[in-house]
């Protein structure tokens, strides 16, 4: 399967979201909307755009009780998002919820397709001594040591539970995850064209890596949104890709 473009949309208003759309207009990527610019716009904003035949992730990490997360996934998946994100560190049980009430909304006709739920393992964010110290306490009943341990862990659940279909992995993650589970859709952020701007990703892949090493997709946001031609980034990012 050929690798993916998503373009994040990190803005907090929607004019701006709107400028870069326009100008990537028609080329096959998939918009992330995140926390920020879903909490600057209305669900009706949301609706519009992917009923006007364009895709969307929407990236809200969701990561609450079981019947909040499949009510919330439920309410998402009406707003014709594609790609939706859980925290795998939700559990089982969260994931049981969500895969039953997506399939009563579609029975009952609620929805008319299920999103791909991706599963969030381990935030990038995290150091590794950060890590450790804030799971020693689980880690001395699990076992789950490291960053890696617990990516893992959450691996394997992502694999096992039918109501996840993918992951968001980091480049140091993407081999090794798609190596064991072959047919998983792995998004990967912290992609970068050779020689260009890091910002404040501390690793990084240029797409043509991400893409050998098994990425379903990959994640660009600055290197796109704040260049002088987006259109023409996009494009160089798609070419790398294709
Ligand atoms: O601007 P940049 O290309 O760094 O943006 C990447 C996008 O991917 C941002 O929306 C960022 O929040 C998201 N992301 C990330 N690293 C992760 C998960 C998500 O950069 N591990």
């Amino acid at each position: 399967m050929a690798t993916e473009l998503v373009v994040a949309l990190d803005y907090s208003d929607r004019k701006s979201a709107e400028i870069l759309m326009d100008e990537l207009h028609g080329l096959p990527v998939i918009y992330k909307i995140g926390l920020e610019l879903f909490l600057s716009v209305d669900a009706q904003w949301i609706q519009a755009i992917t009923a006007s035949g364009e895709r969307v992730f929407l990236d809200l990490k969701f990561h609450d009780i079981p019947n909040t997360v499949a009510q919330a996934a439920v309410k998402a998946s009406k707003l014709g998002a594609e790609f939706l994100t859980v925290h795998l560190a939700g559990g089982k049980r969260m994931l049981d919820e969500l895969d039953i009430r997506l399939q009563e909304a579609m029975i009952a006709g609620e929805i008319t397709r299920r999103p791909k739920i991706l599963g969030v393992s381990v935030l990038t964010s995290f150091l590794e001594e950060e890590w450790v110290a804030n799971v020693s306490r689980m880690a001395k009943l699990t076992g789950v040591r490291t960053i890696q341990d617990t990516v893992n862990h959450f691996a394997d659940l992502a694999h096992s539970h039918p109501a996840i279909q993918g992951m968001v992995c980091s480049p140091k993650e993407v081999e090794a995850v798609r190596f064991k589970y072959p047919e998983l859709y792995l998004m990967i952020p912290g992609v970068r064209m050779e020689g260009s701007a890091l910002n404040d990703q501390a690793r990084v892949m240029t797409p043509s890596q991400a893409m050998k090493a098994g990425a379903s997709a990959i994640v660009v946001g600055r290197p796109i949104s704040r260049s002088e031609n987006p259109r023409k980034m996009a494009e160089e990012y798609l070419r790398e890709i294709s």
